[in-house]
C-alpha cells in the first residue's frame, strides 16, 4: 500500500500525528502446512452446547462439520435463547485460509440486520485499522464469540458463550490462522479464559489453548469510538501484529 493511502487510513483512525514507519509486508508466502488431522482441535467444547434438546454439533461417530455444514448448522441454531430475538445469525466473513483472524464479541444491531460481522460504526473503524496495516477485510477472517445479537447489545451471558463456543472453535480449527487478534474484553476473556482487562493483556503474545494458536489482544473499536485517545495504543498493537505475522 502506498504511504499516502496508509496515511489516509491512519488519519481515519485518528493517528495522523504519528510518524509513519515502514514495516515488512505481511508475508504472502505459502501458509504453514495444513494439519493432516483437521479434527485436531475437536476439543472439549464440541459437544458442550447447552442442553436445549437439539442434537450436539458432533457425535463420536460423526465427523466434525466442514465449512458448508458448519454454516448450515449455525444458521439454524437454536441452542440458546438468542435465537428467539435475532433477525439472523452472523457467521463470520473473509478468507477461509487467512493468516490473521479477528475475533470480536457479538453482532450489534447493524450486523444483525446485514448478517455480517463488524459492519456498523465500530466495524468501519476496524476496517480502517486493518487497512492501516495493509490488509483488507477480504484478506483476513472476521468472526465473533457469539453468532447472534444479544438484545440491546448487552454483554453475552456465560450460557450463550458456552452454547456458541463449538462454532468459533470449529471456525478456528478450519482456518488455522497464524494469529488471532482478539478485540475487546469479552473476546479476550472467553478466548483466554481470563478476567484480566485488555490493558493488562495487550502488548504480548498469548496462545489460544485449544489450537495453540498465537493470540494478541487489543481494544475493541467500539471502545475507541468512545475513547479516541486510546487509538495510539491500538496502533502499537497493530505494529506487533504485523511483526508477529512476519516472524512466524
Ligand atoms: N462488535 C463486535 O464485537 N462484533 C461485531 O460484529 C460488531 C460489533
Amino acid at each position: 500500500m502506498l504511504d499516502a493511502q496508509r496515511k489516509a487510513y491512519l488519519t481515519a483512525m485518528g493517528i495522523e500525528t504519528w510518524r509513519l514507519r515502514t514495516h515488512p509486508d505481511v508475508p504472502v508466502e505459502e501458509k504453514k502446512q495444513r494439519l493432516s488431522d483437521e479434527n485436531r482441535s475437536a476439543h472439549h467444547s464440541a459437544n458442550q452446547a447447552s442442553n436445549t434438546g437439539d442434537p450436539p454439533m458432533t457425535t463420536q461417530d460423526k465427523p466434525l462439520p466442514d465449512w458448508s455444514e458448519l454454516i448450515e448448522t449455525v444458521s439454524t441454531c437454536r441452542q440458546c435463547a438468542l435465537s428467539k430475538t435475532r433477525t439472523q445469525t452472523v457467521f463470520g466473513v473473509g478468507n477461509q485460509q487467512a493468516d490473521l483472524m479477528i475475533v470480536g464479541e457479538a453482532p450489534g444491531g447493524e450486523e444483525d440486520r446485514q448478517g455480517q460481522p463488524f459492519v456498523g460504526r465500530a466495524g468501519q473503524l476496524l476496517t480502517a485499522m486493518l487497512k492501516a496495516i495493509g490488509l483488507s477485510r477480504e484478506q483476513v477472517y472476521i468472526a465473533n464469540v457469539l453468532k447472534c445479537r444479544p438484545p440491546g447489545n448487552r454483554d453475552p451471558m456465560p450460557q450463550e458463550v458456552e452454547a456458541c463456543r463449538a462454532y468459533l472453535d470449529r471456525q478456528i480449527a478450519l482456518i488455522q490462522p497464524r494469529l488471532i487478534l482478539s478485540v475487546g474484553g469479552v473476546s479476550a476473556k472467553n478466548l483466554l479464559q481470563t478476567d484480566q482487562p485488555v490493558g493488562r493483556l495487550r502488548g504480548r503474545t498469548h496462545q489460544y489453548a485449544a489450537t495453540r494458536t498465537p493470540l494478541m489482544v487489543t481494544y475493541h473499536p467500539a471502545y475507541l469510538l468512545r475513547r479516541p485517545e486510546e487509538k495510539a495504543k491500538v496502533w502499537m498493537d497493530l505494529q506487533q501484529v504485523v511483526q508477529q505475522l512476519a516472524i512466524q
